[in-house]
């Protein structure tokens, strides 16, 4: 792994990415309507913020209850186990929360046994969660991307089997079914807009940990339609562990000396090495905000009947500092203002962090 470098706050913009085009991405929502539980998260549509931001109309994609947890997670979780399970007994991963949890949940649903990784800054509710899923949880003396190193450690050992949402070099499959199965999510979103009589969306806000949903939502949004019309995909990350950002700027992929975030979901000092080349070619806007911004955030969306915990309330944080920011909008997609998006990955019960 290279040397940490210093992070950067300047936002990136790069409107030339809503012309580059990848692979359509694989359709999985026919496996998750399969699953025990499985309904479409709602699309909330609040006007009041459509307009102090100056926009049609807006949206949120709200994550609060999904499949029985209260992140997005189980998407990946789910899809990646179905893929990957042939003899195994017990399921590794590392999570900062919500990922562990889900694949915690998908070994109950499978009569597995797992075991599951996390920092040691991680909120004690969050362990409780993935022990009452029925996993052994081990916490590790220090940050998130050394709670990944030792649950691939610990998967090496006979019938275990790595599910980790980000990738490295010689892990890459697993992860990439993970982001496959974060495509459900977007093919709800279209669908949700179009029954709302909405416009395709042209800005989508998107929370960024290790850029796996980033991913998707690329591959989603340049797997097909490219152009200067296309939608803007904005990431935003806590100022603390703003490695896309960081990596953006720098035309690399870089690693970040670790810091401290109540968006405990987003706090990674590094991102996925299948993640990267999607978000450098096809991200065309990136910020980073402050734990106080993602606490008005929250405090606003729950306020409009949105439960939305610290990283599921960085999206709009995100579209407030790129929207009210000078002279950003000519940056962005020229349907920006047309649909606005912002995912809502997590409850406010996941991580009890706003208090
Ligand atoms: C609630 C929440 N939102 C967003 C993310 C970011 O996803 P990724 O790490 O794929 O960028 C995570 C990741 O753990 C999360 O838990």
């Amino acid at each position: 792994m290279p040397a940490p470098v210093t992070a950067v706050s300047a936002p990136y913009f790069r409107p030339a990415a809503r012309a580059w085009r990848c692979a359509p991405p694989a359709d999985v929502a026919a496996f998750h309507a399969t699953l025990p539980g499985y309904a479409p998260t709602p699309l909330v549509e609040l006007p009041r913020l459509a307009a102090e931001l100056g926009v049609g109309r807006l949206f949120v994609k709200d994550e609060s209850a999904r499949l029985g947890l209260p992140a997005f997670k189980m998407l990946g979780a789910s899809w990646g186990v179905e893929r990957a399970l042939r003899d195994e007994k017990r399921l590794v991963a590392a999570t900062d929360g919500n990922h562990g949890r889900a694949v915690a949940a998908v070994a109950r649903l499978r009569g597995l046994a797992a075991t599951i990784f996390v920092p040691a800054d991680i909120h004690p509710a969050s362990i409780a969660a993935i022990r009452a899923e029925g996993a052994e949880v081990v916490t590790v003396d220090g940050i998130y991307d050394l709670a990944v190193e030792r649950a691939a450690k610990e998967a090496a050992e006979p019938g275990s089997l790595l599910v980790q949402d980000t990738a490295w070099p010689g892990y890459e499959e697993i992860p990439r079914w993970i982001v496959e199965g974060y495509a459900t999510l977007f093919t709800e979103v279209d669908a949700q807009l179009a029954a709302a009589g909405a416009a395709p969306a042209g800005l989508v806000g998107v929370p960024v940990g290790v850029g796996s949903l980033a991913q998707a939502a690329v591959a989603h949004y340049r797997g097909r339609a490219a152009g200067p019309d296309a939608p803007s995909l904005l990431s935003v990350e806590p100022e603390s562990a703003a490695c896309a950002l960081a990596s953006l700027h720098a035309g690399e992929r870089v690693t970040l000396e670790p810091g401290r975030t109540i968006m405990h979901g987003l706090n990674c000092a590094t991102l996925s090495t299948l993640a990267w080349p999607y978000l450098r070619d096809g991200l065309d806007a990136a910020v980073a905000i402050g734990d106080a911004d993602t606490v008005r955030a929250a405090r606003d969306l729950a306020a409009l009947g949105v439960p939305a915990g610290p990283c599921g309330a960085a999206a709009l944080a995100g579209a407030r500092a790129v929207l009210g920011g000078d002279g950003n909008r000519v940056l962005l997609s020229p349907r920006h203002a047309g649909t606005v998006v912002l995912l809502s990955t997590e409850s406010a019960t996941a991580n009890p962090s706003l208090g």
